[in-house]
């Protein structure tokens, strides 16, 4: 299969292909997703083989604004209208009992759905023009990191999509917020752009799932089965620390070998200067901006697979505000492995 490149003036055509049954990369504020007709049973099991993507991991339904949850949604709460009122549309996803015509393929059999309005202007209007929810797991193979850049999807989805529309390098940098509103109490299954602090301002009393800040034991069971996968993992093996951002970075220059990748904040490049090219050293972003640091989390553990680099060392922020998602996704590629200094 030949994947047709388009733009922003493509975007009737990307919505043709959807309603049609076609699977399309569509930029979104966060991560690239790899969309498809959220009603089309065929159409979503397609993505689940170009991704590699195991069958008991549900796919999220991307609408154009909150009065479509309705239409998908059983018994929608309260919270879900406040919560949408305030961060609709941008990167929050809601868990909600669904209605029966959605179909299992999307939820890998649960009685949840998850839904989310994203904000990006030309996904925005792709959804909007193909007039049907659009279920988009992130555009990458199964396994690898998220795509934050159309280049980054074809890395993975050349030749196995129909179609990719390039909407420039994402905003976020980092998937959406995960809530889960089915149970007594609201519960962050996955951080991302909207804070747990900025949850709580509208929610009062938010959980936290065990799967954000451990690793899952054997016969545990994550409430987003995604959580439980070893995802965002480079080929090398990687080791976080974190702490205080100078003797995190100094501890890593004592620690590295010559020849191993590194991710560390901006101001301490010049401590791993004398690298060669295939010994890369990959720049976050300064300490205190965490917003710059998301966008570049992925890119920077995508990056060291084109290398041959025996392990890879990565100095990560506090987990105050978008800092808990770029925690939890490169906790996550180090398989939980943190030294803390
Ligand atoms: O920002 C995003 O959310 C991106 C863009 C493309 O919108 N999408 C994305 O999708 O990250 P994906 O499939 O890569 O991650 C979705 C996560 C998975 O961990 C999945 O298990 C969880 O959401 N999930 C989906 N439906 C669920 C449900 N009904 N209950 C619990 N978890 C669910
Ligand atoms: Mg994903």
């Amino acid at each position: 299969m030949q994947t047709l490149r388009l733009t922003n003036n493509d975007s009737a055509q990307a919505a043709e292909i959807l309603r049609a049954g076609g699977l399309v990369g569509i930029p979104t504020e966060t991560v690239y997703g790899l969309g498809a007709n959220g009603l089309n049973p065929e159409a979503v099991r397609a993505i689940f083989k170009a991704k590699g993507r195991p069958q008991d991991n549900p796919l999220i339904l991307h609408i154009p604004e909150a009065s479509w949850l309705e239409r998908y949604c059983e018994n929608v709460p309260p919270q879900a209208w406040a919560l949408a009122q305030r961060f609709w549309p941008g990167p929050l996803t809601m868990i909600l009992p669904r209605k029966a015509l959605v179909p299992d393929e999307v939820t890998a059999g649960l009685e949840t759905v998850g839904m989310r309005c994203p904000s990006h202007p030309l996904c925005q209007e792709i959804i909007r023009l193909a007039d049907i929810p659009v279920a988009a797991p992130s555009g990458n193979t199964s396994g690898r990191p998220s795509p934050t850049t159309a280049q980054h999807m074809l890395e993975d989805m050349d030749g196995k999509i129909d179609a990719i529309v390039d909407g420039g390098p994402c905003s976020v940098g980092v998937e959406s917020t995960i809530i889960d509103l089915t149970g007594d109490v609201p519960r962050l299954l996955r951080p991302g752009g909207i804070t747990l602090e900025q949850l709580r301002q509208v929610l009062g009393q938010v959980e936290v799932d065990p799967a954000v800040t451990r690793l899952m034991g054997a016969g545990e069971k994550p409430k987003a089965p995604g959580m439980k996968y070893r995802h965002y993992a480079p080929k090398a093996p990687v080791t976080v620390v974190t702490g205080d951002p100078a003797k995190a970075a100094e501890y890593i220059a004592q620690h590295a070998d010559a020849e191993d990748g590194i991710i560390c904040f901006e101001e301490f490049l010049p401590l791993f200067t004398g690298r060669s090219v295939t010994r890369p050293v990959m720049d976050l972003g300064p300490s205190g901006d965490k917003e710059e640091q998301a966008r570049h989390i992925f890119d920077a553990l995508r990056s060291f697979d084109h290398t041959s680099v025996p392990a890879i060392w990565a100095q990560c922020p506090d987990s105050g505000g978008i800092g808990l998602a770029i925690a939890n996704r490169l906790n996550k590629a180090a398989g939980f492995h943190i030294i803390q200094v």
